[in-house]
């Protein structure tokens, strides 16, 4: 079972996939985590993003492809492992055809991707309240959802801070950035993959009900 999770930043793409990757032995994949752990790490990758993910701006295609390469071959060798599902990528054109490429090569395929459309006003307000980890990376809401005790997170006691690029100028321009590089890939995939739009607007718990029957049916 391999899935996309597809919407504008702070549609819930990590949210739900947080929640259905345990129920369906799926791999979260996101690219945003991966480019943010080697920002952390100070490698020599995350050196050379650290800007482009402050400014709101894509990563390149070539470094992004590299990346997913590795992941998605790990899950193939990984029996214990029903699939995949991709948050934030593919995000480009060139991703897109990247992503078909890689899939030929491994005899792989999108079962479905799950398109969480959410309105303009909604994600600047959950982006600009959105907290998050940074130890185990649990992704609360100051007004949504809450840690009991400010700051520190309910499940391991890590610190929980607000995301770099979540400040209000960047947030308009990484919503800039979909409009014009994102949204329109939903073009390449039509027809050809099985597309699922759900209301992203709608609360937490009502989305992921609506993905789970989607994804129960593409099980059965
Ligand atoms: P990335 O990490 O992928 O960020 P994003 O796509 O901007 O998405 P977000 O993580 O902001 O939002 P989300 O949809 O996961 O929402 P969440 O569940 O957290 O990318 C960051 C950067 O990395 C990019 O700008 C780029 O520079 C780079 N990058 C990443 N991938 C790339 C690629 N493929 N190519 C090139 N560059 C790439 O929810 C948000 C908040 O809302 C939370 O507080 C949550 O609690 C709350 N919430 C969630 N759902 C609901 C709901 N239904 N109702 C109320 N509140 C909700």
């Amino acid at each position: 079972m391999n899935l996309v999770l597809f919407g504008p930043p702070g549609s819930g793409k990590g949210t739900q996939a947080e929640r259905l990757r345990n129920q369906w032995k799926l791999r979260h994949i996101s690219t945003g985590d991966l480019l943010r752990e080697a920002v952390a790490a100070k490698s020599d990758l995350g050196q050379r993003v650290e800007s482009v993910l402050a400014s709101g701006q894509l990563v390149s295609d070539d470094i992004i492809l590299g990346l997913m390469r590795d992941a998605i071959l790990a899950v193939k060798k990984d029996a214990s492992l029903a699939g995949w599902l991709l948050d934030g990528f593919p995000r480009t054109v060139g991703q897109a055809e990247g992503l078909d490429a890689l899939l030929a090569e491994t005899g792989t395929r999108v079962d479905a991707i799950i398109v969480l459309d959410a309105t303009r006003d909604a994600v600047i307000d959950r982006l600009s309240g959105r907290r998050t980890c940074t130890q185990c990376k649990t992704v609360y809401h100051v007004k949504f959802n809450p840690t009991r005790v400010d700051g520190v997170c309910d499940k391991c006691g890590g610190k929980v801070v607000q995301r770099e690029d979540d400040r209000p100028e960047t947030i308009a321009k990484r919503l800039d950035v979909y409009e014009e590089q994102t949204r329109p890939i939903l073009t390449h995939y039509e027809g050809r993959v099985a597309m699922h739009v759900i209301d992203g607007d709608l609360p937490v718990d009502q989305v992921t009900t609506e993905i789970e029957r989607i994804v129960g049916r593409a099980a059965a």
